[in-house]
């Protein structure tokens, strides 16, 4: 009786533990970039290093940090792409705007890998590429941190009245409590 259970109970956690595994996505290595996207960007794989050297230090490989209090990129990111006045806020960030990164085209690819590939299926369909030339006219109206908050939440606003955004669009990610 107590060793059919206990092969019971190892059975279950066998189950679990594979289950586990093949539920979890690997987090340790970045995100392969799809075929269809590569054209997007002059060189995705400095696009990609670019990223992991400026950016994955705080936003993960993957673009998600949950629950670290910082807003998740990945499969959300694309959204602000929905306006001019939202794409225009992905250029102003501090942290892109002030990139040490001074080639405007070079910024404009690893942005594009940052909406198209972290971003995945929340770039609304048609959306176009950053390019050098919006990248350079952009980052000379980088936010500060003071105007950012109230920014931020106006255009997920938009995004989510115009382009059918997700409401916890408003949040760093859903379920969080800021
Ligand atoms: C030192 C940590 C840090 C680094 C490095 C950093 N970020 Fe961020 N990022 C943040 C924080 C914190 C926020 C939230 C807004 C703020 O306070 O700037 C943010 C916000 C963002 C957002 C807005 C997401 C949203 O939902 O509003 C994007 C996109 C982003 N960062 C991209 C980048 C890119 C691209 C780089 C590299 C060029 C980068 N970040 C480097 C910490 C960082």
């Amino acid at each position: 009786m107590i060793r059919a259970s206990l092969l019971a109970a190892a059975t279950l956690l066998a189950a679990l533990s594979l289950g586990g595994l093949q539920a979890a996505e690997p987090d340790n290595h970045s995100p392969d970039i799809p075929a269809q996207l590569r054209s997007m960007m002059a060189d995705p794989e400095l696009a990609q290093s670019d990223f992991i050297e400026n950016c994955a230090g705080c936003h993960g490989l993957r673009g998600t940090t949950v629950p670290a209090h910082l807003p998740e990129i990945k499969d959300r990111v694309g959204w602000f792409m929905c306006t001019p006045g939202s794409r225009a806020y992905l250029l102003r960030l501090p942290n892109v705007a002030h990139s040490r990164i001074t080639d405007n085209a070079q910024l404009a690819d690893l942005m594009n890998y940052v909406v198209f590939v972290l971003g995945g299926k929340s770039v609304p369909t048609g959306t176009k590429p950053f390019t050098g030339p919006e990248v350079a006219h952009e980052r000379q109206f980088a936010l500060t941190s003071v105007s950012l908050k109230a920014e931020r939440l106006r255009l997920a606003n938009v995004a989510i009245a115009k382009c059918r955004a997700p409401a916890s669009l408003r949040l760093q990610y859903p379920g969080s409590t800021q």
